[in-house]
């Protein structure tokens, strides 16, 4: 049968039968919130590439959490600025470390919101890589120990999930096997498992002050060309005992997110980063898009292409604007 009997256009005639045949939604559950948290009292600073994302220190974060529960949204991410960086990164597993603080004043006013943390060298070094630096070359298994202990610290401060993000080989099964003879057995990993070397983090390295201060990372992150490698990556992640895994940036990788989804079963994160977010404020401020429109519709198509979950810096405007439209 095709036209005239057929005509997809029927299903469309109102909104609430498009609302009834609709295939993806989109709610706050879908949502995690990133923070970025510094040092000192009373910091509520805007970060000049990221508009309407804020360094907070330690004593904003309770009434952020209330903000961010309100709405709906069951986790946030948590992203440190170290008062001091040095070559191995010492703050990222001291006891009083920036995010060990942030998590346990987050889980203090609040136990029920999940807290996420992510786990790199790269805000924490002098040198802004993703590991221990010997002639300018990063140290693959001379980094892993390192990650283990900053998982076990945020572990120890309340963290519910890791997240690694410096595509170290191996780097899960360190963190697992830290965590278990730490008697973490149910802190759970979200490895970003597939991390390309992306331009679009520009405006968070701006934010986490953690653009490296010579090469890139391209020896570690994925080639933007690379879509089968992806599947390569994830496999071993989930080998070595991920109960997450993540595709990273979003938008320009939705096929990824996609082959992903057809070949894994365990929930899948899909992260719109920084460059994205800024992109879509930018033109909004000039009067180009209409913000809230492409965002949310960014936000489907990401969870269209089998996103099960999406870190946003769009969190908390997306979870109103979702709930002035019910
Ligand atoms: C590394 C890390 C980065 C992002 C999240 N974790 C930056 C990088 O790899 O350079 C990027 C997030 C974004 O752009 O929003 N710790």
């Amino acid at each position: 049968m095709t036209f005239p009997t057929v005509r997809l256009r029927r299903l469309r005639t109102s909104p609430t039968l498009r609302a009834m045949v609709r295939e993806t939604t989109l709610s706050p559950a879908h949502l995690i919130y990133p923070l970025f948290v510094v040092h000192g009292h009373n910091v509520r600073e805007e970060i000049g590439s990221m508009p309407g994302v804020f360094h907070l220190s330690v004593d904003q974060l309770p009434r952020e959490i209330d903000e961010i529960a309100a709405l709906h949204i069951p986790a946030v991410i948590l992203f440190g600025l170290p008062a001091h960086k040095d070559a191995q990164g010492t703050e990222n597993f001291a006891r009083e470390g920036i995010v060990q603080q942030a998590i346990r004043a987050i889980k203090h006013a609040n136990p029920d919101l999940l807290v996420i943390t992510d786990v790199c060298l790269c805000e924490y070094t002098d040198h802004g890589h993703c590991g221990i630096v010997r002639d300018e070359h990063i140290l693959n298994d001379e980094t892993l120990d390192i990650l283990g202990r900053v998982a076990v610290s945020h572990a120890d401060a309340g963290a519910d999930v890791v997240a690694p993000s410096g595509m170290m080989d191996g780097m899960v099964g360190a963190i697992r096997a830290a965590l278990d003879r730490a008697g973490y057995q149910d802190v759970s990993i979200l490895s970003y498992a597939v991390k390309y070397a992306s331009s679009f983090y520009g405006p968070f390295r701006d934010a986490a002050q953690s653009a490296p201060a010579f090469g890139d990372r391209r020896t570690h992150q994925m080639d933007p060309a690379n879509a089968r490698e992806a599947l390569r990556e994830t496999l071993l992640d989930v080998q070595e005992g991920a109960d997450m895994v993540m595709v990273k940036p979003a938008l320009a990788y939705l096929d990824i997110i996609w082959r992903v989804r057809e070949r894994f079963d365990l929930p899948i994160a899909a992260y719109n980063v920084s460059g994205e977010y800024s992109m879509i404020k930018a033109a909004a401020a000039r009067g180009w898009l209409d913000e809230r429109a492409v965002a949310l519709e960014s936000l489907i198509a990401i969870r269209r292409a089998g996103a099960d979950f999406i870190i946003t810096y769009f969190a908390k405007d997306a979870a109103r604007w979702l709930q002035s439209l019910e």
